[in-house]
This record gives structure tokens, sequence and C-alpha cells, in this order.
């Protein structure tokens, strides 16, 4: 599948874009492993015009990480064509506007899956966007904003007249938030529509490679998006077979920290790893791994949780 000129391969894996969770480390190692596009957390389109340092601190992107998306949500023309064209300057493969985002802080002002109760503000932010910049601009969003209003399969008509280059569905209303299970029924309506051309990416409880066979399988889209299913495994992408030995995963925690502290600054860096390994599977055989979860999330300084990551590759030995 292509978007624009990208050729992303056959039956690509994409890593979600997630708040705190796709730093620049962890989304290098997502690709190391194969996901075929990574994305950026969320901007803000205001902090960006604003030039807020930690949101331009999520903007930093990396040859290594190619193809990425930077992702901007907002809830005015103005503000999120302004962003896009300042966006542009670092040089995103593509550009994804957020109209999915549940969390009260932005949909209840309107920005990410709140643009679902407003479809013509939607419709022209796309359509603004897509005038203003060279890249190709995407669009991510949920199935609606509640069971009553389930609009995917006109706007994502909609959304393709406005010039997106391509459309990721995740399958849940806003209302739904992160419950229940994601419908992809609809994400495979929205493909088989003969007036779609546009890829299609569907999104919503993926955890393995071969789950996600089966969503390409069953519903035809044209790539599966993968999320919290990789939080402390970005390993999860590998379609080699060859499962990794707990040293390697070990190896590949400890660079992307090192990668975050290098390119974020320490303190974040330290933060948005912490989480990564706070919810790794791999200590799982760790007994009374409790205490050292506890140790993880409190350490401040990059040598602290290195010797933490080490005091558990020993003990993992022991297992
Ligand atoms: C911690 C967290 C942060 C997220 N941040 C974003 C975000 O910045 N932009 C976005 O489009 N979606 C965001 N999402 C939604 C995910 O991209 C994805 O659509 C959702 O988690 C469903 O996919 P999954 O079931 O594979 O996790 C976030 C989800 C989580 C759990």
């Amino acid at each position: 599948m292509k978007i624009g000129t990208i050729d992303l391969g056959e039956r690509p894996l994409f890593l979600a874009p997630m708040e705190d969770v796709t730093d620049i480390g962890f989304r290098k190692m997502c690709k190391r492993f194969g996901a075929a596009m990574v994305y950026t957390e969320f901007v803000s389109a205001d902090a960006i015009i604003r030039s807020i340092k930690s949101t331009l601190s999520k903007m930093v992107i990396d040859d290594g990480e190619r193809p990425v998306g930077i992702q901007i949500y907002g809830r005015d023309v103005a503000s999120m064509v302004e962003a896009a064209k300042i966006v542009e300057q670092v040089k995103p493969d593509v550009i994804d506007i957020n109209f999915g985002c549940p969390v009260k802080k932005v949909a209840n002002k309107g920005a990410g899956s709140g643009m679902l109760k407003n479809i013509p503000l939607l419709l022209e932010i796309t359509r603004e966007v897509v005038k203003a910049v060279n890249v190709p601009v995407t669009v991510k969003t949920r199935l609606g904003w509640d069971h009553d209003h389930l609009i995917i399969t006109d706007l994502a008509e909609q959304l393709q007249d406005c010039g997106i280059q391509a459309l990721t569905i995740h399958g849940r209303t806003r209302a739904q938030m992160y419950t229940g299970e994601a419908d992809w029924t609809l994400i495979g309506e929205v493909k088989k529509n003969p007036r779609i051309h546009i890829p299609i990416i569907g999104n919503g409880d993926v955890t393995s490679v071969e789950d996600a066979r089966e969503k390409f399988d069953r519903y035809g889209v044209d790539a599966v998006m993968i999320g919290r299913a990789t939080f402390g495994c970005p390993w999860l992408f590998n379609q080699s077979g060859k499962e990794l030995s707990l040293d390697e995963k070990i190896d590949i925690l400890e660079e992307m920290l090192r990668i975050n502290v290098e390119r974020i600054d320490e303190y974040r860096g330290i933060l948005h790893t912490r989480r990564h390994l706070a919810a790794s599977p791999i200590f799982k055989g760790i007994s009374d791994f409790k205490q050292t979860r506890i140790s993880m999330l409190r350490a401040t300084k990059m040598d602290e949780l290195l010797t933490i990551l080490e005091e558990c590759r020993e003990k993992l030995k022991e297992v």
C-alpha cells in the first residue's frame, strides 16, 4: 500500500500515535522490528504556534525512523493551518490530523474526537490543511461520537473529498473511550465501499502479528495499526518468527532509554521510558517484581534506572 508516493509494502503494521508513549526511542525500536510507519505523540496546534518547548521536543524526528508522521490536533482552521505549515518545516513524511482523542481536556474543547460533533468544521480544517502543505495529510478518527451517530461511512467519503491520502479508523466511538471491544465491522465496510480509493488503516485491540493477519484477511484493510499491545515491547512487530532472548530484550529497553535521554532530555526521557519498563511483559518472571517496579517508577537518573535493569537481567537468569 502507498500513502502518496510512500511505499509501505504489503499488509504493513503501523505503530499507533500515543501520548507519552511513542517517543523517539520507542519509535526507532518499533521501526527496527518491522513497524512500517510510526507516528509522534499528538501535538497541540496552539502549543506549536506558541513554540512551547516540550511540544517542540515531541516533533523531533530522525531519518532512521522514516517514514514517520507527526500528528496534530486543534479546534480551529487558522491555528491548524499555521501549525501544519510549521510542522512541514520539520519534514515529516506525513502530517496526521487527530479527530479521535476522547479525553475530556481535548474533546470538551472541540478538538480530537470533539470535532465529531462539528463535521462542517472538521471538514474545513482538513480541506485547508491539505491545501496549505505539500506533504501528504492523513486523518485518524473513530466510528462516530456515540452509538447513535455511527457516521464513519459517510465521513470517510467526505474526508477523501477533502484530499487526505489515508484514513485510520479506531473501531470505537468517542463515548466508548477505551471500553468495550473495537468493532471492526464498520472499518471493513468503509474499506469495501467502492467509492473509497484512499488506503484504510484499521485500529483497535490488535495484540499480535497473528491477530493483525486475521484483521487483514477478514476486513481487507490496507494496514493495521497497533497501540497498547506494544507498551514495553517494540519487538511485537517482529514478523521473522524468531523470538528474541530476554537479554536482547533488556538491551533494547536500555537502548531506548539512552536514545530518549540523549534526544529529549534526562527528565522526560526517563519519564517516558519508565512507563514502558513498568508495562513490559518481560519482567513477569521476577518474583516479587512489585518492589522493583516501584523503584523503576521512582528512578529519576539514567544510571539509577540502568542499575535496576541490570539487576532485573541477573534475576531473570535465575528464573
Ligand atoms: C496512552 C495512550 C495515548 C494515546 N495517545 C494518542 C494520540 O496522541 N493520538 C492518537 O491518535 N491516538 C492516541 N491514542 C489512541 C491510540 O492511538 C489507539 O487508537 C487506541 O489505543 C486503540 O488502539 P489499540 O487497541 O491497539 O491500543 C492513545 C492511546 C493510549 C492508550
